[in-house]
């Protein structure tokens, strides 16, 4: 593995992946599809399995082309390590269960993906994980509501969809003053933001998302950044593994314990997919945040766009905090208020070239009403609180001619009067 940290990240991302001469040559990442890895003796087996010796035993817990993939989000987020698993869920559930499993508690923005929100109010509390809500930007409230049973800080960098944008620096002083861990659920990207430069310890992605940036693999991952001591009596719970493992505790507790047990791992074909997405995704990133913006800013311009949330408008209330976290990118989702549910429906229905979709992130541009799709199961209360109305919308801005993605919402715009 040739990681030369002389250059930049994208060009290490494409170099990082594997050595050629272990595969026949091959430049590209091979789909090693092996489930078990043999050993000569069992005595080496012995050693694999007690982590005394590298390599692998069983892809549940490790996998070449899983590997690669891991690499390059070392590589992008300049981590300690990564673990892929098999989708963002699987990625954020994996970490918290870690961390707060058994009476711990989360501070968590309400301002996040609606399946994380249910994630925490659904099926976390049984398992003994309470979340207390709080506006990260409340920095008063974020620090009231640490008590010792407080195991992380969880917000997304970029609310989905409600565009708040996290002031990680903030929130790493209030978290390094307590010992608690924050953590950043990275839909900015890991291009446009890199959260261990602003603090963060751990950083998740949906890698279903851009980094896939086709749409065709569910993936997750979680990086640590190797800047947290996991040591003080707050994560007692992981004394053994800080004694074996010391600063890779929670890599080595992550994987071989909670993905072992749970078994959410990535398969190495929509590890192969991901990473070919991954190899592209500074290049599609530039493009589809400048798509973005211009498209943002021609929206904000129309008198029948009610509102246009978009991190990159100067107006925005987070456009400070957003250059900042962002290099001055600002993203590639924006979301609309049309006034109500009805002209939202026209509008989706008129456009000819967004894909009306629950996802985000693809090559191609994408909308969806949340209200009545991802975040429907929401009470009232939670969906205000996370930044989604009835008639609002959100854009996952692809890398079409931006001339044709503002032709085309304008021949929605009329048809939605
Ligand atoms: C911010 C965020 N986190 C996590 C997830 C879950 O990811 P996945 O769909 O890969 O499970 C999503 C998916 O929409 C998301 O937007």
């Amino acid at each position: 593995m040739h990681v030369n940290k002389q250059q930049h990240r994208a060009t290490r991302l494409l170099h990082c992946t594997h050595d050629a001469a272990d595969y026949d040559g091959a430049v590209g990442m091979p789909i090693v599809t092996s489930t078990a890895y043999e050993q000569a003796t069992a005595e080496e087996l012995e050693a694999v399995f007690t982590g005394r010796a590298p390599g692998y035993v069983y892809a549940r817990i490790g996998n070449p082309t899983v590997t690669a993939f891991e690499w390059q989000a070392t590589v992008l987020e300049d981590g300690l390590g990564a673990l892929a698993c098999a989708s963002g869920m699987s990625a954020v559930s994996a970490t918290l269960i870690l961390l707060a499993g058994g009476e711990g508690e989360i501070i968590a923005s309400p301002a996040i993906f609606g399946g994380t929100r249910y994630l925490l109010t659904r099926t976390l509390p049984p398992l003994g994980i309470h979340t207390h809500w709080v506006d990260m930007q409340d920095y008063a409230a974020v620090e009231k509501a640490i008590t010792p049973a407080t195991r992380a800080i969880f917000t997304e960098t970029i609310g989905n969809p409600a565009m708040t944008v996290a002031d990680l620096d903030r929130l790493a002083e209030i978290a390094g003053r307590y010992g608690v861990a924050l953590i950043a659920d990275n839909t900015a990207t890991p291009y446009i933001c890199r959260p261990k430069d602003h603090g963060a310890h751990i950083i998740i992605h949906s890698a279903s998302k851009f980094i896939s940036g086709h749409g065709n693999a569910i993936g997750g991952l979680i990086v640590d950044s190797g800047t947290f001591d996991w040591s003080p009596p707050r994560y007692a719970h992981m004394r053994e593994w800080v004694e074996k493992f010391r600063h890779f505790a929670f890599l080595a507790a992550l994987r071989s314990q909670v993905q072992r047990d749970l078994g959410g791992c990535l398969s190495p074909f929509n590890a192969a997919l991901l990473i070919s997405g991954m190899e592209s995704l500074p290049v599609r990133m530039e493009r589809c945040c400048t798509n973005a913006a211009q498209l943002a800013a021609w929206l904000n311009e129309r008198s029948d766009v009610a509102e246009v949330n978009y991190p990159g408008l100067p107006a925005h209330p987070d456009y400070a905090i957003a250059g900042k976290m962002t290099d001055g990118k600002y993203g590639a989702l924006l979301a609309l208020r049309l006034g109500t549910r009805a002209r939202c429906f026209k509008f989706i229905n008129a456009l000819k070239i967004f894909r009306n979709v629950a996802n985000l992130g693809d090559a191609r541009s994408l909308v969806v009403h949340p209200a009545s799709t991802i975040a429907r199961e929401l009470d009232k209360e939670s969906m205000l609180s996370s930044g989604i109305y009835d008639d609002l919308l959100r854009i996952s801005v692809g890398l079409e001619n931006v001339d044709d993605l503002i032709a085309d919402c304008s021949g929605a715009l009329d048809a939605a009067e």
